[in-house]
C-alpha cells in the first residue's frame, strides 16, 4: 500500500467513503412498521405511539412520555406550557443546534447565551451565574455528542434563582448522569429520533417529565389545543371532545410511533457496539500526538452518539479533507450559535473562547453500530496515516 496521502495522490485507505452515520435498521423495524400500515391505523398519537411512550417511560424511569414529532417541537412545547412573561430570558448554550434556541425565541423569550467548556461542549459551569437577571427565567443545558452534562451543579443554581430546567437530551438517550438514565433531573427532558440519533422513528422526538402538572398541559398543548389525549386514553364515550386552549400539532404517526417500539428495545445493544467501538479508537488512538479524545464526565455514562478528535485549529480544515480523501467521511459540527447570521447580534468571538476553541479544534468520525470491524480498522489507520504527516 503507497503510504503517501491520498490527498497527495497516494492510494486511499478505504476506496468505498465509510459515512459518518448509518441508522442500524432490522427486519423487527420492517415488520412492525408494515404490520401497522396493514392495521391502519395511521394517524398521530395511535396506540402504538402509546406503547412506545410507555416503554420509554419504563426505561427512563420517568412518570410522563410525549411522543411529538420533534426534539424541536418538544422544546417549543417545553416553554409553551409555562407562559412566561413576553422578554423574560433564557440561559441557552452557545454550543449546541438552533433548536435549542428557537424554543425559547417561539415562545418571545430572550436568549442569554453561555460559553461552553473548550474540552466538551458542555455549558461552562462558571459563567453560568454571571448571565442571570432579574428576567431570567429558565435555563436549556444540552448534552453534547451524548456526553451528560454536570446536572447537579446546575439544579442548585437553578433553585438559587428559581429556575425552570429544560434539559436538551437530544443527543443522548441511554447516557447516565448519577446511576439515571440522562435528562430525568430537569423539569422536563427533550429527546430527539431523528435519523442521526442513537435510536430513530425516521422523523420524532419526546418530551418527558415527572411534573403532573406540566403533563396535563403538554398533553392539550400537543393536540391543537384539544382534550383528546383524555377523550383517547380515559376511554371516555362522549364521541367529540373540548378546543380548551392554545396549542399546535406535534403528534407523530403511528407508523413512526411502532418504529420506535422495535427501536428502543436494541438501544442498550446498539448503544454497547458504539461504545466497544468508541473503546476501540481510544485504545488506538489515544497515544496519538497532536490530538486530543473526548473526556467523558465523571459519574457517568455517554451512549457515545458522537465521537471526535480535537486536532490543531490550524489544520483542521485540511485533517478533515486528507481524511475524507481516504476514504473517511470525517465532518465538523456545530458552529456556535453567534457565529449564524440569526443569533450574531447575541455575541462576537471573544466573548466565547470556550465554544470558538472547541469548535476550531472538533473533527468528527464516523461511530454507528453496524460499522464493521475492518471499517473501524480503515477509520483508524486514515487517522494515523494524517495526524501522524502532520
Ligand atoms: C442538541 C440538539 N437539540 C435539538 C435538536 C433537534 O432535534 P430534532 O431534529 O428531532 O428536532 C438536535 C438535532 O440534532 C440537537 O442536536
Amino acid at each position: 500500500m503507497n503510504q503517501m496521502l491520498a490527498i497527495n495522490g497516494g492510494d486511499p485507505i478505504s476506496r468505498k467513503t465509510i459515512p459518518i452515520h448509518m441508522p442500524y435498521l432490522d427486519k423487527n423495524d420492517f415488520n412492525i412498521v408494515y404490520n401497522t400500515i396493514k392495521s391502519s391505523y395511521v394517524s398521530g398519537n395511535g396506540p402504538a405511539c402509546m406503547e412506545f411512550e410507555k416503554e420509554l417511560a419504563k426505561y427512563l424511569e420517568v412518570k410522563h412520555v410525549f411522543y411529538t414529532n420533534s426534539c424541536t417541537a418538544a422544546l417549543d412545547l417545553a416553554f409553551k406550557v409555562k407562559n412566561f412573561p413576553s422578554g423574560s430570558e433564557v440561559i441557552v448554550p452557545n454550543f449546541t443546534y438552533t433548536s435549542t434556541a428557537l424554543a425559547p425565541l417561539l415562545n418571545n423569550l430572550k436568549v442569554q447565551l453561555v460559553d461552553v467548556n473548550s474540552y466538551n461542549g458542555n455549558i461552562d459551569l462558571s459563567k453560568i451565574e454571571a448571565a442571570i437577571n432579574q428576567k431570567t427565567v429558565a435555563i436549556v443545558p444540552v448534552d453534547y455528542a451524548g456526553n451528560p452534562v454536570e446536572m447537579e451543579p446546575i439544579l442548585e443554581i437553578a433553585k438559587k434563582h428559581n429556575l425552570y430546567v429544560v434539559h436538551d437530551t437530544a443527543q443522548s438517550l441511554g447516557s447516565e448522569y448519577r446511576c439515571q438514565k440522562s435528562g430525568v433531573l430537569a423539569d422536563v427532558a427533550t429527546y430527539s429520533f431523528h435519523g442521526t440519533k442513537n435510536m430513530t422513528t425516521g422523523e420524532g422526538g419526546a418530551l418527558v417529565t415527572n411534573c403532573d402538572e406540566i403533563a396535563q398541559k403538554v398533553a392539550i398543548m400537543r393536540e391543537k389545543g384539544t382534550d383528546k389525549q383524555s377523550f383517547l386514553v380515559d376511554k371516555q364515550d362522549r364521541g367529540y371532545y373540548q378546543y380548551v386552549d392554545i396549542g399546535n400539532s406535534y403528534v407523530q404517526s403511528n407508523l413512526n410511533g411502532s418504529l420506535g417500539i422495535t427501536q428502543l428495545r436494541k438501544l442498550d445493544w446498539m448503544n454497547s457496539k458504539r461504545n466497544e467501538i468508541a473503546q476501540y479508537y481510544i485504545e488506538e488512538l489515544h497515544s496519538l500526538p497532536n490530538i486530543e479524545l473526548p473526556k467523558i464526565t465523571e459519574n457517568s455514562k455517554t451512549n457515545w452518539h458522537i465521537f471526535y478528535i480535537l486536532v490543531p485549529p490550524k489544520q483542521k480544515y485540511w485533517i478533515m479533507d486528507a481524511l475524507r480523501a481516504e476514504g473517511v467521511q470525517a465532518n465538523v459540527h456545530y458552529t456556535p450559535l453567534h457565529r449564524n447570521k440569526f443569533y450574531s447580534h447575541l455575541g462576537c468571538d471573544v466573548d466565547f473562547p470556550g465554544s470558538m476553541e472547541f469548535f476550531n479544534r472538533l473533527l468528527r468520525i464516523p461511530i454507528f453500530p453496524s460499522l464493521s470491524k475492518k471499517q473501524q480498522q480503515y477509520i483508524v489507520k486514515a487517522v494515523k496515516k494524517v495526524i501522524q504527516s502532520l
